[in-house]
């Protein structure tokens, strides 16, 4: 056409284009007082007053049942030091399970939500049901952010330090990948 040399990808797979994207563990959960874990590539900030995030999740997975039940729930920050466990969030259903027992991470009380915080993660954003969209295959939730905070010894007022929290980036599939510390300031 324009003589690019491209690779073509059919539009279902699109959202392999904007991959690597950062993943969260969702902490929610339900009118029984179980709690549950899913794994997100899929969240974004999307509005800084009022705070709003928002996590797109397909309406088969277990947690959407939860948010839609008791409609609050925690973004969590893993680091690749849990990326076995934050797999395994994001490949086992919750239903009938406990992800917390089997992978060993550990539920701590929230400050102003009913789902737990997840202790091992590095930062927490406690978040109240704001609003949904069907979008698709997925449920857009949108949380209002109550509460948001990370462990002193890896972030400061200026942002995470990354030699020691070490995100994890979902490239797809089975695939991970974490940044090299090495800051870029760009020129005005
Ligand atoms: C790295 C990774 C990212 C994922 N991102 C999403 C996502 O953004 N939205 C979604 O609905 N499912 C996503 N999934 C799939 C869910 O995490 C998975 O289906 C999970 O087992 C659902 O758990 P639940 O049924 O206990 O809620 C992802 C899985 C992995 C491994």
């Amino acid at each position: 056409m324009n003589g690019k040399d491209v690779v073509n990808v059919s539009p279902s797979n699109a959202f392999r284009l904007v991959h690597p994207m950062h993943t969260v563990l969702i902490s929610c959960v339900g009118a029984d007082g179980k709690p549950n874990i899913i794994t997100l590539a899929w969240a974004m900030p999307t509005s800084i007053s009022p705070p709003l995030v928002a996590v797109s999740i397909a309406p088969r997975r277990h947690s959407h049942s939860l948010i839609r039940e008791t409609k609050e729930f925690v973004v969590n920050i893993p680091t690749m030091e849990i990326l076995d466990a934050t797999f395994y969030c994001g490949r086992v259903s919750g239903k009938g399970r406990d992800k917390f027992k089997e992978t060993g991470l550990t539920p701590m009380p929230a400050r102003r939500v009913k789902p737990p915080i997840i202790k091992e993660c590095v930062a927490h954003l406690e978040c109240r049901l704001h609003s949904q969209f069907e979008t698709g295959d997925h449920t857009i939730f949108v949380g209002e952010v109550l509460e948001a905070y990370a462990n002193r010894e890896c972030f400061t007022s200026t942002g995470y330090d990354l030699e020691k929290a070490k995100m994890v980036f979902h490239l797809g599939g089975d695939e991970f990948a974490t940044l090299q510390p090495k800051i870029f300031k760009p020129k005005l």
